[in-house]
């Protein structure tokens, strides 16, 4: 933590300024989207400011810098997470890069019955789409503490398992899944792997090869990059294989009314006017984070990490959901005396802000018996200052609802 310093980070973040309902602004929702900063909201002005054009078409030379900040972003994705340049897709999210490999890839290679094993604390994202794709979702369960019953997971492969799909970081509970293994374990009966990555992007270094990882997801806004832009890795051998799913401009090397050929990849993926301003803004984002340090960053937010748990824990009538031994900065909680929305309704008059509902998996609030949870995440501008500012927020909670 020595070389971590949270008040120069915190400086970086504009918003962080902002006073809501007369009181400091605590934002404990990054599990929903984090903040941006300066750095991110210079390059998203400066490129609307200097360099706006469309992308791979005119030879203008506005054209031209769009088209080298377009794909000079697709050279820092792709170092960040070691990947080649071409194996990295651009899409509008995490939940869109899923939702490609399951038309893109599972669909055509699938028949009725076939299944896609996940887990129970997966995201509504990693759920669905299989579902779409005309698959059977099976679910691997997990332990009281949010833990995934590895044993259980391996049993559940079979030869209808035409894929993997598992969360990095569950959404919910902060899980952190041990996915080399599982990675491992599925390559050796020959079924590939697809992981999302939207809550382990920002905290958790990913290297694909390293890996052998078949496809993981991402969402540049959940990494402090712009919202509506995101990215797939998926293997070369994968991607030539698969067919594109969108077609428009620029997915294409030829066309005629009696049939089209495809461009390269990532290309053939990518159809239609693209984001560029948020493959720019990504891009600007990675070199923010790197520029403090993933890791520093990360060891910073475990730090805060095991301060809340300790000052949460002592809330009466609070209870955490999800204890998981290998967690991330998220604190999904309920009480006793309130509702989660009601609590997330006193927080914000009191600064806090945090997600309060299902978040998107709902089988797992099943699992626990809960509609709901209240769910503080955090970021790397987050410090212990957050933490007392919800936790004197959750005792008025108790006081008004007592
Ligand atoms: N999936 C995001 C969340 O967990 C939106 O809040």
């Amino acid at each position: 933590m020595s070389d971590f310093d949270l008040d120069r980070v915190r400086a970086d973040f504009p918003i962080l300024r902002e006073v809501i309902h007369g009181k400091r602004l605590a934002y404990l929702d990054n599990g929903a989207t984090t903040q941006k900063p300066e750095a991110v909201l210079l390059a998203l002005d400066g490129y609307y400011r200097h360099a706006n054009a469309n992308v791979h078409r005119a030879v203008h030379e506005l054209a031209a810098r769009a088209t080298r900040g377009y794909e000079s972003a697709r050279d820092t994705i792709a170092a960040w997470f070691n990947a080649a340049r071409e194996e990295i897709v651009f899409t509008r999210g995490t939940t869109d890069a899923i939702n490609l490999v399951a038309r893109s890839f599972l669909q055509p290679r699938i028949a009725p019955g076939d299944e896609v094993l996940v887990t129970t604390m997966e995201h509504h994202s990693n759920i669905v789409p299989w579902q779409l794709a005309g698959a059977k979702t099976v679910a691997a369960p997990i332990n009281d503490a949010g833990e995934l019953d590895v044993d259980a997971w391996r049993a559940m492969l079979n030869p209808r398992t035409k894929l993997v799909a598992v969360v990095h970081c569950s959404n919910s509970l902060g899980t952190i899944n041990p996915i080399a293994t599982l990675i491992a374990e599925a390559h050796a009966r020959g079924i590939p792997v697809l992981v999302d990555g939207a809550q382990s992007a920002a905290h958790i270094a990913v290297d694909v090869r390293e890996l052998d990882v078949d496809f993981y997801a991402c969402s540049s806004h959940k990494f402090y990059g712009p919202t509506g832009f995101g990215v797939l890795y998926a293997k070369r051998e994968h991607l030539e294989a698969m067919q594109p799913r969108d077609g428009g401009g620029d997915m294409i090397d030829t066309v005629a009314f009696d049939g089209s050929t495809w461009n390269e990849i990532p290309y053939k993926f990518e159809a239609g006017t693209p984001d560029i301003a948020g493959a720019i803004g990504a891009a600007a984002a990675l070199d923010y984070l790197a520029g403090v340090g993933l890791q520093a960053a990360a060891d910073h937010e475990h730090a805060v990490l095991a301060y809340a748990t300790e000052k949460m824990s002592g809330v009466p009538g609070l209870r955490l959901v999800g204890t998981a031994r290998q967690k991330a900065g998220i604190l999904s909680f309920v009480m006793d005396c309130a509702h989660p929305h009601d609590i997330g309704s006193i927080l914000d008059q009191a600064g806090v802000a945090i997600r309060t509902g299902h978040h998107c998996t709902m089988p797992l609030m099943k699992r626990y018996g809960l509609p709901a949870t209240a769910r503080a995440s955090l970021a790397l501008y987050n410090g212990k200052d957050d933490v007392d500012q919800l936790v004197d927020a959750l005792h008025m909670v108790n006081r008004l609802f007592a």
